[in-house]
């Protein structure tokens, strides 16, 4: 607010000398709108330069979600709050520059874009912008197959992984009261996990934990009767190396509690789920993990997509068909035309930084452009349980548990704020001396 009024009352002369200082056109913060809180574009909103750009963030959630452990969340490893960040700690100008709504449509003309708020339906506004970031993520594929949306259980969110843990949990206490009979106990507790990647195969684990560690010594009675299914259509962890591929099936197979399932889940139905070789595998609960698909924005935006929907982008992240080049999109809801990079946090992560630091530079029209963004990996790291991890990088692929503490201190150290980074070490202590938490809520 005071630096507009300066910019206002000053002669041009000091306008312009004010506006060179700042980076400003006009004395006038350009409106960087985000769109979304994750991964990608929580990192442009971290990195951007704020004292030339007003960032202006919708997004249907205020947080930053630590998306590589939320699976620990599911089964009280770790503490829902222990792995968020609120985003208004980023320090916004203005309290007014958060909207806790959702992106429904973008007019890329008028170069607005319409919201929805997340609190109130019927109250849709247009929010301008100079530049955009689209930076929507995905939504979980869910195929359109017959009764995953009305039976399943998603891990995208934190909502996700609460409903998840209570119903595990609600799951326990029927199995065990009086009038349960054997039959209806063995389906209330046979957990089905849908689709073998990083997602399922990591609940998987930290489910398996927590049987080993906490459920067995408080559920004695029912630690024969406990199932866990993974059920996979083609190959477990199909984007890992081969041969830590068989060494996680082997692990997971040998687990008396677990086993895999190659199929493909054709239905899911209240109390069963239904596979492509005819079976039917009655269950007390589904989670359900294959993939990601655009979300009802990425889908409805008149912008050039791919064959999958995501936004095709340039290799400046400059969506394609916009002359303006004021509108850039990264992440799971866009793909760097001719380039297939994958869905992930380490892409989504590295592009925001990207972004920043070239949005910032494009802002100088003395330099040249920015150099186009390349994609390094850095490699891939999982947990599949009993302090047992992969670990696949360009230069070393291997397992174990020097693998598990490699993957806890890197996860550690890519914590976004010190906050966090006190809180996940505290909530792994306290599992491990006092066990998890059995409350359902
Ligand atoms: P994904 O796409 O990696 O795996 C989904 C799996 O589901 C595939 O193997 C597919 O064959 C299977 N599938 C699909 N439809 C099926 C059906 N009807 N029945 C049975 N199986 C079916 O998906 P995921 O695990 O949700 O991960 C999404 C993205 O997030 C990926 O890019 C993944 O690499 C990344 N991610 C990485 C992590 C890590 O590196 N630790 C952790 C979590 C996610």
């Amino acid at each position: 607010m005071e630096t507009r009024r300066v910019a206002k009352r000053a002669p041009h002369y000091l306008r312009q000398l004010y506006s060179s200082l700042l980076g400003t056109r006009d004395g006038r913060r350009e409106r960087l709108v985000i769109l979304g809180t994750g991964w990608g574009s929580y990192s442009v909103l971290k990195k951007v330069d704020k004292k030339r750009f007003d960032a202006i963030v919708i997004s249907p959630r205020n947080h930053f979600l630590f998306t590589p452990l939320l699976a620990s969340t599911t089964v009280g490893t770790l503490e829902f709050r222990s792995i968020i960040e609120p985003v208004r700690n980023t320090g916004f100008r203005d309290e007014h520059h958060f909207h806790l709504s959702y992106a429904s449509d973008l007019d890329t003309d008028r170069r607005v874009v319409h919201c929805t708020s997340s609190l109130d339906p019927n109250h849709q506004y247009e929010v301008p912008y100079d530049r955009l970031v689209i930076g929507v993520g995905a939504d979980t594929n869910h195929f359109n197959i017959p009764g995953v949306l009305e039976n399943a259980f998603f891990l995208k969110e934190i909502a996700d992984a609460r409903n998840i843990r209570n119903q595990i949990m609600v799951n326990f206490e029927l199995a065990t009261q009086h009038d349960a009979e054997p039959e209806e106990r063995r389906r209330l507790l046979h957990f089905v996990v849908v689709g073998g990647g990083p997602t399922g195969v990591e609940f998987s684990a930290e489910f398996y934990d927590f049987l080993a560690q906490d459920l067995q010594r408080l559920f004695p009675d029912e630690k024969d009767t406990v199932r866990v299914t993974l059920v996979e259509a083609n190959e477990i962890l199909s984007a890992f190396d081969s041969r830590l591929r068989s060494y996680t099936e082997r692990l997971i197979s040998k687990r008396s509690a677990m086993n895999i399932v190659k199929a493909a889940v054709t239905k899911v139905a209240e109390k069963a789920v239904h596979l492509s070789d005819g079976s039917v595998l009655p269950c007390g609960m589904v989670i359900w993990s294959t993939g990601v698909a655009p979300r009802q924005f990425t889908r409805k935006v008149s912008l050039e997509k791919n064959r999958q929907g995501q936004i095709l982008v340039d290799s400046h992240l400059r969506v394609l068909g916009d002359t303006s080049g004021r509108v850039f999109a990264l992440g799971d809801c866009a793909q760097v035309e001719g380039h297939t990079l994958p869905c992930t946090a380490q892409v989504a992560e590295r592009q925001g930084r990207y972004l920043a630091r070239a949005l910032s530079h494009q802002h100088s029209p003395a330099s040249p452009e920015p150099a186009p963004f390349v994609f390094k990996p850095w490699g891939m790291l999982a947990y599949v349980g009993g302090y047992q991890a992969l670990h696949d990088t360009p230069y070393d692929k291997s397992h174990g548990f020097h693998s598990w503490l490699l993957w806890r201190s890197a996860y550690t150290t890519q914590l976004g704020s010190w906050r966090l980074r006190m809180q996940v070490p505290i909530d792994w202590t306290k599992t491990y001396f006092f066990g998890r938490d059995t409350s359902r809520f």
